[in-house]
């Protein structure tokens, strides 16, 4: 991998760490207050994507990383998986609840 797609790739990545800590820290808020009952679940899925993210980071920042396939896959994984499925059981059981 090009020295400019690493550099490229980790700002994205740093931005999507800080975007990912307001956002799980958001919704967790939320999830609290209104009682949601897979609020440890969701949580627990949260601390596995801040992990993936982070040895992502790490990876890139090392050089250890071979293509941008792994970073790829994590953001696929974190778009389908997580938005379309548990915000989405979230965002259903809100609007049930209001
Ligand atoms: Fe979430």
């Amino acid at each position: 991998m090009q020295d400019r797609d690493r550099r490229d790739i980790l700002q994205v990545l740093n931005e999507l760490v800080r975007y990912a800590e307001e956002h799980f820290q958001h919704e967790e808020r939320i999830m609290a207050e209104r009682g949601y009952p897979e609020l440890d679940r969701h949580r627990d899925i949260h601390v596995g994507l801040f992990e993936t993210l982070f040895s992502l980071q790490t990876k890139l920042e090392k050089g250890t990383i071979g293509s941008d396939k792994e970073t790829v896959e994590f953001l696929r994984t974190w778009l389908t998986d997580h938005i379309a499925e548990e915000d989405r059981a979230l965002g259903k059981f809100l609007a049930e609840a209001s």
